[in-house]
């Protein structure tokens, strides 16, 4: 039986495309490889949001193509998702890889490689745009074939499942290639993903995180505000209904549509976790308004205080990038002003990375990489100090976690998840796997918390 191994790159959405096409191969009789080395067919699902993430899969690309030829593997490559869309033919000849697909296209994966093992095509590249119908998105992420298939590869970790709820972006954010890549938004109906969400909780998943570039714009043109809800909340409450589904997740909305229906969900709600990751980008307002972000400095701070005025303890994290064109020290200085005020639990950050044919990239002003590297450090390790305080206030607290499977650090652990999107790490055994428990904080450390086996109720 031939067997494909796929290494993803970026964002939780490619997390689940790679899932996805997995369960294409999978449902004709493909195994899923354990190595790059050992799999017939190898496909890398890209990242473009940045040039480090690309040339990082260009690189393992070269390396994985010229190790086959040295030892004559008959060995398929491909490159799929973002980085395939933007790049195409490009790549074909960087890195002399079979087969290139684009974000639209994930749905044919295994149908080229059909034709690639069968001499019917010596190459594939295909990355053109489609007006993306529900259907496609349907098609592509089917998920069926995987989760009856617990034969092949490692038993897939049924506890909290990912389901997308819509493709594209249209913002279109002066930094950002994902427009480019992913194409207009598109939604799919709310009957088709609470069908998604009910089969994942049937197969005995405890929680489900929504996914989309701007979950908040969900069926904005599809649906549209009813009763003053946004189609997200009116999806929210959808899904809410679901027995047997114990919690609720989402990433990532956008400042832009948090409105009050979605932050007095919180509190309507009680399967939605207190946690939200809102991407900031700037304190600055000027950049804000360079970058096309359409909120202001007053605004996030006032969705801020609306989120925590409904839940005091509500997890905050958040991506802010550092060195976007014309930034002036004014302007840094008004982000590590905002971060201090906001004292997120966590921050990603980005040094600017100007990307192909987006605005940003031709402004005037680019600051040089020497500075973006300095705000970086400085804002690091505001966040940083930030965090840690943040995270020893869980010191001898009592939370409630959700087990999901294997310590990532430490096999022989398990962990989970508090409601606000810590990880607990603490001494278990399988059968806990799944159950929702309290334990005690026994120790902090750097972005987990470490639970007392002592008090969990076995
Ligand atoms: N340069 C640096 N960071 C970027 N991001 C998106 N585009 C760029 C870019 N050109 C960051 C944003 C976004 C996160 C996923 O990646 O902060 O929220």
């Amino acid at each position: 039986m031939p067997s494909v191994f796929i290494k993803t790159y970026g964002c939780q959405m490619n997390e689940r495309d790679s899932e996805a096409v997995a369960a294409q191969f999978v449902a004709r009789g493909y195994t899923l490889a354990q190595t790059e080395k050992a799999a017939d067919v190898v496909l890398l699902n890209t990242c473009s949001v940045r040039d480090q993430a690309e040339q990082k899969a260009i690189g393992k690309m070269q390396n994985l193509v010229n190790t086959a030829k040295k030892r004559g593997n008959e060995q398929l490559f491909g490159f799929l998702g973002c980085m395939a869309q933007s790049r195409g033919q490009e790549l074909v000849e960087k890195t002399g890889v079979d087969l290139v697909i684009g974000t639209q296209k994930f749905h044919r994966t295994a149908d080229y490689i059909d034709d690639l093992t069968s001499g019917r095509r010596q190459t594939v590249v295909d990355v053109e745009e489609e007006a993306g119908s529900e259907a496609t998105i349907r098609d592509h992420i089917d998920l069926s074939a995987l989760n009856e298939s617990s034969i092949v590869g490692p038993a897939p970790q049924k506890v909290t499942g990912f389901v997308s709820i819509m493709q594209g972006c249209n913002q279109y954010c002066t930094f950002c290639i994902v427009p480019y890549t992913r194409g207009q938004e598109r939604s799919r109906s709310i009957e088709d993903i609470v069908a998604e969400c009910r089969s994942l909780v049937a197969a005995g998943y405890k929680e489900i995180t929504l996914l989309g570039q701007i979950v908040t714009s969900y069926g904005k043109r599809e649906i549209g505000t009813k009763k003053g809800k946004s189609a997200f909340v009116q999806l929210l409450d959808a899904v809410h209904e679901i027995d047997g589904l114990q919690r609720i997740r989402f990433t990532s909305p956008h400042p832009k549509g948090y409105g009050d229906d979605l932050a007095e969900a919180y509190a309507r709600l009680p399967k939605l976790c207190e946690s939200a990751h809102i991407p900031l980008q700037s304190g600055s307002d000027r950049v804000l308004k360079l970058m096309h972000r359409g909120y202001t400095r007053e605004r996030f701070l006032t969705i801020i205080q609306k989120l925590r005025s409904i839940k005091p303890n509500i997890g905050l994290t958040t991506d802010i990038i550092v060195g976007f064109p014309g930034e002036t020290d004014e302007d840094f200085e008004q982000t590590l002003s905002i971060v201090r005020e906001i004292e997120f639990d966590n921050a990603y950050l980005f040094k600017y990375s100007p990307r192909k044919d987006t605005p940003a990239a031709s402004m005037e002003d680019q600051v040089p990489q020497e500075l973006r590297e300095e705000r970086h450090a400085r804002l690091l390790a505001e966040v940083n100090a930030i965090a840690d305080r943040r995270y020893s206030n869980f010191q001898n607290q009592r939370v409630q976690i959700l087990v999901e499977g294997p310590s990532r650090r430490n096999a022989s652990r398990l962990q989970g998840r508090t409601r606000c999107n810590k990880i607990v790490v603490f001494e278990g055994a399988d059968r806990h796997i799944g159950q929702l428990m309290d334990l005690k904080i026994e120790r902090v450390g750097s972005f987990t918390l470490y639970g007392d086996p002592a008090i969990v109720n076995l």
